[in-house]
């Protein structure tokens, strides 16, 4: 399988109970290297030009305003197949559906306090790290 890169974020939820070194190890665990890593405090505008694949959706606003209400730790993860693999580590979307293991079981707090965003496919994934880092700050 070829050796990808795809864009993590660790959400508020989980950098305010200080669970970046918690998550950052199961990525590693998994085979996962982080190759770029920032902790960044988005407003909303950034926020919302991040999500705005989501802005029909319902839950837009209140996704928003979560993702800019405290810091964020955007990084890049490299590996054979990382951005399915990231998808199986962070585990689903909704924690009550997350296999055992995965970080979403673990540490999420409901739905929107998901704790993790990954990419989800090899389009999006070069979209949402360019968003957020230049060539010279991935770091292989
Ligand atoms: P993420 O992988 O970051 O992509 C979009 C996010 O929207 C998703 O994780 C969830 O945190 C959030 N989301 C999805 N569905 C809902 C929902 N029903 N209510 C609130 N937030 C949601």
């Amino acid at each position: 399988m070829a050796i990808e890169r795809t864009l993590s974020i660790i959400k508020p939820d989980a950098t305010r109970r200080n669970l970046t070194g918690k998550i950052n190890a199961k990525f590693e665990e998994a085979g996962l290297r982080i190759v770029a890593q920032k902790r960044l405090h988005l407003s909303t505008a950034q926020a919302g030009k991040f999500y705005a694949v989501h802005a029909e959706r319902p839950f837009y606003g209140e996704l928003v305003e979560f993702m800019a209400s405290e810091p964020v730790v955007v990084q890049v993860l490299e590996g054979e197949g990382a951005i399915a693999k990231n998808r199986e580590v962070m585990g689903a979307t909704n924690p009550a559906n997350a296999d055992a293991g995965t970080i979403r079981k673990e540490f999420a707090l409901s739905v929107g306090e998901n704790s993790v965003h990954g990419s989800d496919a090899p389009e999006t994934a070069a979209e949402e790290i360019a968003f957020f880092f230049s060539g010279l700050e991935l770091v292989g």
